[in-house]
């Protein structure tokens, strides 16, 4: 058993069957379906038919219904309104159509695969070597990682970039201290964790920095190291690789912190472009996308101008000779659009770069590297505090990440705590359980808002046990393995015979939506969407609950069909959580 063929998809091609038996002319015409709260659907688009056939909309609508067979699928249609049709879906299709949902093997609850799908390279959670990761890496890795999810769900071949900083002008200065002061960061590899190895390079870095500031003569041997970087001097390359190597331990802490897999050979950083480099300013220049201006070498846009009203160039090489963040940027598409064959580019980058990569795609597309190819900056807003203002520590710095992180868990793992005692939970299981709500409080609270949009790092509200957050979606899973548990020799078996109370109802046709959200989330990148989306989920199985007794049900099979309900809700949020990167247990 694979993909289940939607009730709205059943419905839409029940009507424009209809619609074509009407009149030939309303062949192929859209019925303009909808969820609705008068009845299960509405469709609307008889109006606009009505007016091109010049006949009057509530005779054409029940010319329509005429044609609609009720029965198996429909309960019911009527014309309503100025010729809107009112349409009611039969209890027993809702609850054949979720248990074939139920039935399909291969995990993926009848969710259908994309229809053509490609391969996108995706880049994300690319924090800068030496430097201490902050929020907006947080955002990076959090979208990007959802949105991996997603797009393999439906079918996509996904190929992960961590662009790292990890080249550039201050790597002389820090090569440089490290030459002269050569055990400054001898251990083996592993024996270190990720706090130490970020202490370690912020020492380094204050220390070299303060010998730059103070030291005209150190200062000219660090830009000798520069050159020597960039011609790629093998004992240069060996010491700048150390603090490659000390970074990542530091990465890869809190990458597991966050609860999130990435791969060593998916890190290419900035210096991973170094070979291309070069080429990349030869192809540009002869083709005459790039030309001189002042030495530089730069790419001009008619409507990029600063604030003088002049032209703002997109810089490829400077006038030293030095490459920036363009260049290896525009050597990356090459990469990846003619080495890996990507036909979507994405980037998760904050939205205060979207200049440099409206410049950067434009470049490239003048270039011809971009043919066939759809590039986008999924961008992201700010991370704000709770003033309002981009998030700093009271002492106006940076919040650290793992801090940040930490502190989630810890108020989390409270929460947690407060209701163990109910579900017996022992020391272990409440910190695990705490790890997966505090981490998953964050990153729910950075998806569940639409990505461009800033919002506010408020961790009272995000583990709240009420409200718009996972913990209320966790508890919500929770829930349900509980009720599965105490139902003893009961088990979840449909029964589509049996009529459906109105919040079983609202459920059903919920769930049904599943794979429709997430095909649409995932082909436009809106994990906010999915998150919506659980969360009426949740909401919904609460007010079945309210309404609707679950084990005390009048009959046997009535409890039955409502575990079965139950059930396939949360293996939809499981599923729903997984594709957001946030884990649902079993006992909370
Ligand atoms: N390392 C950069 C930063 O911290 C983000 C890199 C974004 N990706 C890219 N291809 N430019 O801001």
């Amino acid at each position: 058993m694979a993909s289940v063929t939607s009730l709205t998809d059943s419905v839409q091609q029940h009507l424009a069957s209809a619609l074509t038996a009407t009149r030939p002319e309303a062949a192929g015409a859209d019925p303009l379906l909808r969820r609705s709260d008068r009845a299960d659907y509405q469709a609307n688009g008889i109006l606009a038919l009505a007016k091109k056939a010049k006949a009057n909309p509530r005779e054409l609508a029940a010319e329509v219904v005429a044609h609609v067979t009720t029965g198996e699928l429909l309960a019911d249609v009527e014309v309503s309104g100025p010729g809107f049709l009112n349409l009611t879906i039969a209890d027993r299709a809702i609850t054949a159509n979720l248990a074939a949902r139920y039935a399909d093997d291969t995990g993926r609850l009848g969710v259908p695969h994309a229809g053509n799908p490609g391969t996108t390279v995706i880049d994300y959670a690319q924090p800068n070597v030496a430097k201490e990761m902050h929020v907006g890496h947080l955002r990076s890795a959090v979208i990007g990682d959802a949105v991996v999810r997603l797009l393999e769900f439906t079918g996509e071949t996904v190929v992960r970039r961590h662009h790292i900083g990890d080249w550039g002008t201050q790597f002389g200065m820090l090569i440089q201290y490290l030459e002269e002061h050569p055990h400054e960061l001898d251990h083996k590899a592993g024996q270190v964790s990720g706090e130490e190895a970020m202490s370690n390079l912020d020492r380094l870095y204050k220390a070299a920095r303060r010998l730059f500031d103070a030291d005209e003569e150190f200062k000219t041997r660090s830009r000798r190291r520069v050159v020597d970087l960039q011609a790629g001097d093998p004992h240069t390359l060996a010491v700048w690789q150390k603090f490659v190597d000390e970074s990542k331990i530091y990465f890869f802490s809190v990458f597991e912190k966050l609860d999130m897999e990435v791969r060593d050979p998916d890190i290419v950083g900035e210096s991973g472009y170094n070979d291309m480099l070069a080429e990349t300013c030869r192809l540009l220049e002869e083709s005459g996308v790039a030309v001189r201006s002042e030495g530089a070498l730069c790419v001009f846009f008619e409507d990029v101008k600063g604030p003088d009203g002049k032209p703002v160039p997109l810089i490829v090489q400077k006038s030293d000779g030095g490459y920036g963040y363009a260049a290896t940027d525009l050597s990356a598409i090459r990469d990846r659009v003619f080495a890996l064959k990507a036909d979507t580019l994405l980037y998760v980058v904050d939205a205060r770069q979207s200049l440099h990569f409206k410049m950067v795609f434009e470049t490239a597309r003048r270039a011809g590297w971009l043919d066939g190819v759809t590039a986008t900056q999924l961008a992201f807003g700010t991370v704000l505090g709770m003033d309002g203002k981009p998030f700093k520590t009271r002492e106006g710095e940076t919040v650290k990440l793992e801090d940040l992180l930490d502190e989630a868990v810890q108020r989390a793992t409270s929460v947690v705590r407060e209701k163990a005692g109910k579900v017996g939970l022992s020391e272990a299981e409440i910190e695990e359980n705490g790890r997966y709500v505090g981490v998953g409080a964050v990153k729910y609270a950075d998806l569940s808002t639409s990505a461009v949009r800033d919002y506010k790092f408020d961790l009272d509200q995000m583990v709240s046990l009420n409200g718009d957050t996972s913990v209320y979606l966790q508890y919500a899973y929770a829930r349900v393995q509980s009720i599965l548990r105490k139902a003893g020799e009961a088990r979840p078996v449909p029964h589509p015979e049996l009529e459906l109370a109105a919040a079983e109802r609202a459920l059903g046709l919920h769930l049904d939506q599943f794979g429709e959200t997430v095909l649409e989330v995932a082909a436009a990148y809106e994990p906010h969407k999915l998150a919506a989306y659980l969360y009426q989920l949740a909401s919904l199985l609460t007010t079945f609950y309210d309404q609707c007794p679950v084990l005390k049900a009048d009959t046997a099979e009535r409890t039955e069909n409502r575990l079965f309900l139950v059930d396939l809700t949360a293996r939809t949020l499981h599923q729903g959580m997984a594709l957001l990167g946030i884990r649902t247990p079993e006992r909370l």
